[in-house]
């Protein structure tokens, strides 16, 4: 029978790359659900929608098309039929996502494309991973193996001060952990669809690990979850 693995955690604590890592080497379909509410938000900005406005926010939803398809290994996101995967990384679309993805209406909807995204998959007997900030608690609450992944806020920046760096972005490391700490604010604090740990979610700490010790043990865990199912 197929399975799901739900990851969640926060901005930073390298959900993507071990998602991603894990997939490949179980031969699971990885779907990163931060690229629909980006996509969303991109249509909210060309549209443009006052973004305070929550009815006009969540309307556009019923106008337009969201579908992800994976091309060779890599996750693409297509708006009406366009491939968007590279604007909805754009400064604008960063602004204004934690806002436009706050809406319980938003959300509401949302969470229906991934759980058809998901179903879809399984239906055609893949085994998923899907990472975000409300899979374990929401999207798939009864998913088989449910991961939270974390970091300290001080890892994370270190993280995503080498990122910028290698990006060319120049911004101090005061900043970038303000920066990251307001928005673990905003992430938890959502009235819907808040990031929390899942009371039997399986809690991972990346902070002192490599990435690659990271991946091995999040196999580990899918391997031994998987096998209590199949007993
Ligand atoms: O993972 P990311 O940074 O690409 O996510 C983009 C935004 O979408 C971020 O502000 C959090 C939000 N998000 C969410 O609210 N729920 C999810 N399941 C995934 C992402």
């Amino acid at each position: 029978m197929s399975y799901i693995v739900a990851i969640d955690g926060p901005a930073g604590a390298g959900k993507g790359t071990i998602t991603k890592l894990v997939a490949k080497d179980l031969g699971l379909v990885s779907i990163d659900t931060g690229m629909l509410y980006r996509c969303h938000a991109l249509a909210v900005l060309r549209n443009k929608i006052p973004i305070s406005n929550e009815k006009e926010v969540a309307g556009i939803l019923e106008k337009i098309d969201i579908n992800l398809k994976n091309k060779n290994n890599k996750q693409l996101v297509f708006l009406n039929g366009e491939d968007v995967s590279t604007q909805i990384r754009t400064p604008e679309v960063s602004g204004i996502v934690s806002q436009t993805s706050s809406f319980p209406s938003v959300r509401e909807k949302i969470t229906k494309i991934e759980r058809k995204i998901g179903y879809d998959w399984l239906k055609e007997g893949k085994n998923i991973i899907m990472e975000g900030r409300d899979i374990t608690t929401v999207v798939f609450p009864d998913a088989k193996v449910k991961i939270y992944l974390d970091a300290t806020p001080i890892e994370r920046a270190k993280r995503r001060c080498r990122q910028n760096k290698r990006n060319g972005i120049n911004q101090s490391f005061e900043e970038v952990l303000q920066a990251i700490m307001e928005r673990d604010k905003n992430d938890m604090n959502k009235p819907v669809g808040a990031l929390k740990k899942a009371p039997d979610a399986i809690y991972v700490d990346s902070s002192k690990s490599s990435v690659n010790k990271i991946k091995h043990k999040i196999i580990s865990i899918i391997k031994q979850k998987t096998k209590e199912i199949e007993q």
